[in-house]
């Protein structure tokens, strides 16, 4: 089975660093790849901060830290590929640019690597069919904050082989210490199955006029210990995120629960995205 020791992870938004950090962490060699260098600088400085935050709840030791950040290169190429044995991409949730950045993996990195994808939408098989190695392409999906949450989900397409599920699996467990539950390949998988549905329906119990965002947030903390409400939590996803990932659990289940409500709607077309714009249902 291969050993995975170099790790690339594409993509350095919210979910790629956080991927990143977690494969550095946990003994991995790795390099975040993002094209635009803006984006990289931030990731750079978000990773930093929150190994800073680390260390300051006990999470990790200053040697932790440093060996965290001696393991990371950052880069704005994908050329750089050659030697890795995993990558994992993070990109954003759009097919055809995950299909294109599918087919220049294939070219560029090794025929063993194992490419995994970060989806929580897309089919996987779509990503592996734009490879020559479909057996080596796997679902590998983190929950957000992905350096904490201690949760994955390794996501089989019909053309995952068994030795890439395992090998992926035991990364997640061994490196990445997570906890791994294993699904097929329908879109939303376990997790979001399950949780789209309940952010919708706060947005649309919002929309009603039934209660404050603040009350329907402290409803669910209060009522059912979860640490976030969900628009709060719809808000640290990414409301664009949201609605990418409802509009393609609707268009794969036809179910109306996925449909994205009117709110949802009108808030991405104004662009208040949530923490990462400063602006969604709560301000920053
Ligand atoms: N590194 C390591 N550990 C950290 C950390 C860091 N950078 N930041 C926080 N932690 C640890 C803390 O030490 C604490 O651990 P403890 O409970 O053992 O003491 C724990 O994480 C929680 O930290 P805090 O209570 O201090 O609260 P924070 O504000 O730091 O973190 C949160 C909040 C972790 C985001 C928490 O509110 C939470 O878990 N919220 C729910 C998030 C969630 O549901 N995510 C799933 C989103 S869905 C998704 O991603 C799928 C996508 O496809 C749509």
């Amino acid at each position: 089975m291969t050993e995975i020791k170099r790790v690339a992870v594409i993509g350095a938004g919210t979910m790629g660093s956080g991927i990143a950090e977690a494969c550095a962490k946990g003994g991995a060699e790795t390099i975040v790849v993002e094209l635009n260098a803006d984006v990289l600088a931030r990731s750079e400085a978000n990773i930093t901060g929150s190994l800073d935050k680390a260390v300051a709840r006990g999470k990790a030791t200053e040697a932790d830290r440093e060996g965290t950040l001696s393991r990371m290169r950052f880069s704005t190429s994908i050329d750089d590929l050659a030697d890795r044995d995993l990558v994992i991409e993070a990109i954003i949730e759009s097919e055809p640019a995950k299909v294109s950045l599918f087919q220049s993996l294939d070219r560029i990195t090794p025929p063993s690597c194992i490419l995994a994808t970060n989806t929580s939408s897309i089919p996987i098989i779509n990503l592996a069919t734009a490879t020559s190695r479909g057996d080596k392409v796997v679902g590998i999906h983190f929950f957000n904050p992905a350096q904490v949450q201690p949760l994955v989900e390794v996501v089989r397409a019909l053309t995952t082989s068994d030795s890439t599920v395992s090998a992926a699996a035991d990364f997640c467990t061994a490196t990445l210490g997570k906890k791994v539950i294993h699904c097929g390949d329908r879109a939303g998988f376990i997790v979001n199955r399950l949780l789209v549905p309940y952010l919708l329906s706060a947005i649309r119990m919002l929309d009603s006029g039934l209660a404050t965002a603040r009350d329907i947030d402290d409803g669910m903390k209060g009522g059912c210990a979860h640490p976030m409400g969900p628009l709060e939590l719809s808000d640290l996803v990414g409301l664009d995120t949201l609605k990418a990932v409802a509009d393609v659990l609707h268009e794969e289940w036809n179910e109306p629960h996925y449909a994205a409500p009117p709110l949802l709607k009108r808030l991405v077309a104004a662009r208040r995205l949530g923490r990462k714009t400063k602006a969604g249902f709560y301000d920053y």
